[in-house]
């Protein structure tokens, strides 16, 4: 019997932009300032200097923020190269445009996986000779040499040879005709902690590779290790390039890393108004009536939800701005819809635009505000924000807030 037919890989792409139109019909979206994302690859190219590279790192959609756009912002501010974390997410960008160097920081062992390497020019990360041989197997039957980049654990304990064995990958790697080791990486596990200790043994192992891997020679390799804290706390963690995710999108990574850049939240959550309705004291709101009103209140729904990334553990513990004004939230935040108090603000109308976070006139809301107050990071706030909403180039956005020409 012949073997069957395997089916081919088929991968989704991210509509490029959302025609502004479109807003009209919309319950929710997120907006993007491009330019931001270009301002802050600015600021840190300046802040490596000519001779090291960045690479963006716009894995998990851009951190949120749409995979493709965010790349052409940062690449127009300088950055020569992505990091994405799956083939899929790397096919995306190569079909939204993108040509630059594409490095695949999760794993893959699959032939198909390797083939895709070769046939999108994508760099894949290695963490083992079992792995090594696979590219190599496909890439020698191509007669093609495949540039690769190891990756040494050298205290995060996730993907990565152990660092003790790492000379003795690279050698071997480097004996498979079919591979090019390009590249050797690590990655910090705690670069934003104030105190640097781990950062440092993380680089003195890596150090200690590098240099038997080179007997104290230049070398052709690159190497990086600076995620964006790194590279805003220590030019001595550069090396030639880093790899930044974060900072891009405007946020320093910890709270004493704030003020080093001038960096520029790219990302505003909006959402309508759906309905408002006044209700007396004591009237219970949302499941479970975890919230009874004080005084007579009048209840705006907003046609946001916890589906869409407002996390559900914000109940109670967040807010909307319109027009420069906060309303509290009230009650548990349902999967597709939150109510706030609006009793102060009889001006909040049926199909009025809140920020739900970023910036609305003079006051915003953060990402790191919404992570403290549920115990998680803004990493984890940003990349949230669910493929539900749309998102939309702050560009074509007019105003903010309630200034929308859509309002
Ligand atoms: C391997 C690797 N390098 C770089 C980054 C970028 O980190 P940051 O967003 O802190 O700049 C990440 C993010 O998770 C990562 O996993």
């Amino acid at each position: 019997m012949p073997p069957a037919p395997t089916a081919p890989l088929r991968f989704e792409t991210q509509p490029e932009a959302i025609p502004l139109g479109f807003l009209q019909d919309c319950r929710a979206w997120v907006e993007v300032d491009e330019g931001a994302i270009t301002h802050n690859t600015r600021l840190l190219r300046q802040r490596i200097g000519p001779h090291v590279k960045l690479m963006a790192v716009v894995k998990a959609n851009g951190y949120g923020h749409g995979d493709g756009a965010t790349a052409k912002a940062a690449r127009a501010g300088g950055a020569d190269a992505f990091a994405v974390a799956s083939l899929a997410e790397a096919i995306g960008l190569r079909h939204q445009g993108l040509q630059e160097p594409i490095l695949v920081l999760g794993h893959m062992g699959q032939v198909d996986e390797a083939q895709a390497c070769l046939r999108w020019r994508f760099l894949p990360t290695i963490s083992t000779l079992d792995q090594g041989q696979l590219f190599h197997a496909v890439a020698s039957r191509s007669g093609a040499c495949l540039p690769v980049h190891v990756n040494l654990d050298t205290g995060m304990a996730r993907l990565g040879v152990p660092w003790q064995e790492g000379v003795a990958l690279i050698q071997a790697l480097r004996n498979l005709d079919g591979l090019q080791v390009e590249g050797i990486y690590s990655h910090l596990a705690a670069a934003d902690a104030v105190d640097p200790s781990l950062t440092q043994r993380q680089q003195q192992r890596f150090d200690h590779v590098l240099a038997s891997l080179t007997n104290g020679q230049p070398t052709r390799l690159c190497c990086h290790l600076a995620n964006s804290a790194a590279t805003m706390a220590d030019s001595r963690l550069h090396y030639d390039m880093v790899r930044v995710g974060l900072a891009l999108y405007g946020h320093a990574p910890a709270e004493h890393l704030e003020g080093i850049l001038p960096l520029r939240p790219a990302m505003a959550v909006r959402a309508r108004v759906a309905i408002l309705k006044t209700v007396p004291a004591g009237t219970g709101v949302s499941y479970d009536h975890r919230y009874h009103t004080k005084r007579p209140s009048r209840l705006a729904v907003v046609a946001i939800g916890y589906a869409d990334g407002v996390p559900r553990l914000l109940s109670g513990r967040m807010g909307v701005l319109h027009r420069g004004h906060w309303l509290p939230q009230v009650g548990t935040i349902t999967m597709d819809q939150l109510m706030v108090d609006a009793t102060n603000h009889p001006q909040l109308h049926g199909g009025a635009v809140v920020t739900v976070l970023g910036s609305d006139g003079t006051r915003s809301i953060r990402p790191c505000q919404w992570s403290q107050a549920c115990g998680t990071i803004p990493w984890d706030i940003l990349s949230g924000f669910s493929s539900r909403l749309p998102r939309l180039n702050a560009a074509h956005s007019i105003r903010q807030g309630d200034q929308l020409a859509i309002n």
